[in-house]
């Protein structure tokens, strides 16, 4: 019989579709000067954004120091997570997206701000977390404005869900903390029905939504969803 192989991430949906949108020469340059500064190379698995099972790295060597550790996923252009590594050099930050041109311009502005205390990785999150990271390395998780894969037959490639939370749980320290935003209610909703039932979480905000995370910079995400008339909605876990 055929030997059947360890099952990949590539089995399931993931929570993006790669934008081929190409370069511009600015973010080109960027790349080819700061991808040695900032980007960190991982060995991959099967897909050109996956991370191989074995490929974990320790934060104190690639960053040179003991430091808290706060991972965004899906950083887009990067807004809130320079903001967030020029605020507070004490902490160090990990920018994990697939989207090309975002970590390009993520590096180039990060570089004008003369941030150091940034990484940033090319690849799928969940992934990110679970092969990259090591268990309990992270203080704390941000998911802002994620794909809201609003059409019922895209429901399944929504990046927020129960097994998402259960790899999450792996990384965060305990007392870390899990922190989303969208503008989409019914993901909101998602988000909490997911996350109250989830194994080692605590909510961290008391009624209906958590106040708007003030770590959190506006970006043209949240910008068109209050133009189009929408709430944010912000919820935070702590790793209990
Ligand atoms: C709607 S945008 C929001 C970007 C940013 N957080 C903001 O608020 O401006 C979502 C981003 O998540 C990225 N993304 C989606 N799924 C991802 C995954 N599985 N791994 C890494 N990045 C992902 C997309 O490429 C996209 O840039």
């Amino acid at each position: 019989m055929p030997e059947t192989g360890p099952r990949t991430y590539r089995d399931k949906p993931v929570s993006f579709v790669r934008r081929s949108g190409r370069m511009s020469e600015a973010q080109e340059r960027a790349w080819t000067q700061l991808a040695d500064r900032y980007l960190i190379d991982v060995p991959r698995d099967a897909a050109a954004t996956s991370v191989a099972r074995d490929a974990q790295v320790d934060p104190a060597v690639l960053y040179g120091r003991s430091a808290r550790l706060v991972v965004e996923i899906g950083s887009g252009q990067g807004h809130a997570i320079v903001h967030a590594a020029a605020a507070r050099p004490d902490t160090d930050f990990l920018a994990v997206e697939v989207f090309k041109a975002g970590l390009a311009r993520t590096m180039r502005d990060a570089d004008a701000a003369g941030v150091r205390n940034l990484r940033l990785v090319e690849a799928n999150a969940p992934e990110v977390v679970q092969h990259l990271l090591p268990a309990a390395s992270v203080d704390e998780i941000w998911v802002f404005f994620p794909d809201p894969w609003h059409k019922k037959r895209h429901a399944k490639r929504r990046l927020v869900t129960a097994e998402f939370a259960g790899i999450v749980a792996g990384a965060l320290v305990e007392g870390g903390m899990l922190r989303l935003a969208t503008d989409w209610q019914d993901y909101a909703d998602q988000m909490a029905e997911v996350m109250d039932a989830a194994p080692g979480f605590r909510r961290a905000f008391e009624g209906e939504w958590a106040p708007r995370f003030d770590g959190r910079v506006m970006t043209a995400f949240e910008r068109k969803g209050l133009a189009r008339g929408r709430d944010i909605r912000d919820l935070a876990y702590r790793r209990v």
